[in-house]
């Protein structure tokens, strides 16, 4: 059985093919930053445009790779939300016209528990209870799966997500687009304990996330201090404000393993591509004793082979296909439940 998989939740535009033994036969990221980059962020309306105008030959060029036709795909999956409405609508569309044409199931998956399953990808064997730590451009996210498809969302960002954070002050220093990732490189040249930024604390002990004060403090700092790329603390002060991401992250992580006491931890979400976050996680893994997961950086950042590989679980879970057509897409985690929501009940 072969199945294939559709990503266009936010700006990368995927598409991958997989075999029931979870080989990826193909695996297409056509990312859209050359588009994005000179906005400094997304741009909602032109990621959809660009879905649109893409997706058909990125889903055809997958195929060639997986040297497959179109008629031996067996099953169809596509994300369904969290992410841009406009773009989830243009890969979910996409799908469900596959699907209904050729007649095949169409299983929908989360984002997020999309990410958690790009762990398995290259390590079918993840010990369970697991705690997962999805940090992206949209989310920061953590949950407890006492078993495999069984997520418990137990910690969320009330403000920005990290990813956002890094992006926003790349933006501001006029850095380019992703920040992320730019900000990983330019950090290596600077000392992470040059500035110091206060360690986010919720008030009401929960396992929640804050990056807003970071990124307030960072752009106070940037402006009293008149940072810029000329600057002889520049790199000091780029090293310092990832430093203060990636504490807040650990920090948080370290809560959640005590209060859920799990076997294993996964790291996923296009931040865990970040070198230093990388390293600190394993520390923390090593330091409580527990197995580590981390995908490789490809698999990090949005794909669909961790698309297809969740739908493929929820197949051996059992999980029943109806007809496609009725599937629609939402902007939020968690998804509402039933979704849509059945006539007469209110939501
Ligand atoms: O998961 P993802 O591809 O898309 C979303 O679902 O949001 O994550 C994109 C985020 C962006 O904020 C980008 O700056 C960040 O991942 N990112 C990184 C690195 N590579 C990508 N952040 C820090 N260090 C990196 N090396
Ligand atoms: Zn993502």
């Amino acid at each position: 059985m072969n199945i294939l998989g559709i990503e266009t939740s936010c700006d990368e535009t995927a598409s991958a093919v997989l075999r029931d033994d979870f080989k990826i036969l193909s695996n297409v990221v056509l990312s859209q930053d050359e588009i994005h980059a000179p906005f400094g962020g997304i741009v909602p309306e032109l990621a959809s445009r660009q879905h649109l105008t893409t997706l058909g030959y990125v889903v055809e060029e997958c195929l060639r790779r997986a040297r497959l036709k179109i008629e031996e795909i067996d099953a169809y999956s596509v994300t369904q939300g969290p992410g841009l409405i406009g773009s989830l609508l243009v890969g979910l569309s996409f799908a469900k016209g596959l699907a209904y044409f050729f007649k095949k199931p169409l299983i929908p998956v989360d984002h997020l528990q999309s990410h958690i399953e790009s762990a398995s990808l290259e390590n079918r064997k993840v010990p369970f209870p697991s705690v997962a730590l999805v940090v992206s451009g949209g989310h920061t996210s953590t949950f407890f799966m006492k078993k495999v498809l069984d997520y418990q969302l137990v910690g969320k960002t009330r403000d920005d997500a990290a990813g956002e954070a890094l992006d926003k002050i790349a933006k501001f220093l006029d850095l380019g687009y992703p920040g992320g990732p730019i900000i990983d490189s330019l950090a290596r040249k600077g000392n992470p304990y040059s500035f110091s930024f206060a360690l986010p604390q919720m008030s009401d002990r929960s396992l929640d996330f804050s990056f807003s004060g970071l990124k307030t403090a960072a752009l106070k700092e940037i402006k009293e201090s008149n940072l810029s790329k000329n600057h002889p603390h520049f790199f000091d002060f780029l090293a310092s404000f990832q430093e203060a991401i990636i504490r807040a992250l650990i920090s948080n992580l370290d809560r959640t393993i005590k209060v859920f006491q799990p076997s294993s931890l996964i790291l996923c979400g296009g931040v865990a591509r970040n070198r230093r976050l990388r390293a600190r996680f394993e520390d923390l893994a090593r330091k409580h004793s527990l197995q580590s997961y981390i995908p490789s950086p490809q698999f990090c950042t949005d794909n669909a082979a961790m698309v297809a590989a969740l739908a493929l679980e929820k197949i051996r879970g059992g999980e029943k296909t109806a007809s496609p057509l009725h599937l629609n897409a939402y902007p939020r985690y968690p998804s509402p439940q039933p979704f849509p929501a059945k006539k007469g009940k209110k939501r």
